[in-house]
């Protein structure tokens, strides 16, 4: 399967250091990617980042998205919102949200449904803490999430599932391959169980610390079709040697 890098980040850039970033990617995207990219920038800069990439190929997402599609929720951002600025995918539950907004599993799936009927590819996020690996429950604990998360509806079209273990998310303690190869190949089985065939054809991203000396080892794993990036995806170079390690088909 095409590889799906996406960059995440964050709570990062003003306005000349993401267009200085946005410019650079791009500039390297129209001389052709291996797979498929995507930036999510904070929303302030959701649009002019949005003109920078326009026609290279590279993709434009959201960091979150509200359940609703307008109304009285300041400082909120609705995912038609975002699919009228050109964006494509909208990240939901990040281990961030959950954490420091208290997102529920349910609140998740009402954002992805959201996200969905704005015609947005969901990237739902879901993973253990150190806690809950120490206890071996890793697997336990994502099989909720994703069944708890997806909404009716999801499927290999719309919906993108990032394997982001919290205890690896800038830290620098990425995943092991053997550790990313047991979760993943558990949620491929369980997304075959939701979907059927159609569960082979949902992407699996890794996510927590990848960075361009690990990217190649992880994103050659069997179940991994890309992976969601933070830090690295703010240093051009190291995102682009990200993007390099993905496979294009
Ligand atoms: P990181 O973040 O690459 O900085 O660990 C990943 C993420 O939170 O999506």
């Amino acid at each position: 399967m095409r590889s799906l890098v996406a960059g995440n980040w964050k709570m990062n850039g003003l306005k000349a250091e993401s267009l200085e970033l946005a410019s650079d990617l791009a500039g390297r995207a129209r001389s052709g990617a291996v797979c498929d990219v995507l930036v999510c920038p904070p929303s302030t800069m959701l649009s002019d980042v949005g003109a920078v990439i326009s026609g290279s190929g590279i993709m434009l997402g959201g960091q979150d998205c509200h359940a609703l599609e307008s109304g009285a929720h300041t400082g909120d951002v609705s995912p038609v919102m975002l699919a009228d600025l050109g964006c494509s995918h909208a990240i939901v539950g990040h281990s961030e949200r959950r954490a420091n907004h208290g997102e529920s599993d349910a609140v998740v799936t009402e954002k992805a449904a959201a996200a969905h009927k704005a015609g947005l590819t969901a990237i739902i996020c879901l993973g253990e803490n150190a806690a809950e690996r120490v206890e071996g429950r890793a697997k336990e604990i994502v099989t909720l999430q994703l069944h708890g998360s997806l909404p009716e509806g999801a499927s290999a079209a719309n919906t993108v599932i990032a394997y982001e273990p919290v205890w690896a998310i800038g830290t620098g303690n990425t995943a092991t391959p053997q550790d990313v190869t047991e979760i993943h190949d558990h949620l491929r089985g369980e997304l075959i169980r939701a979907f059927g065939d159609d569960g082979n054809a949902v992407r699996l991203l890794y996510g927590g610390s990848v960075n361009a000396g690990n990217a190649s080892e992880l994103l050659a794993v069997d179940n991994v079709n890309g992976a969601l990036v933070g830090g690295a995806s703010l240093k051009p170079d190291d995102f682009w040697a990200i993007v390099e390690s993905g496979r294009p088909d």
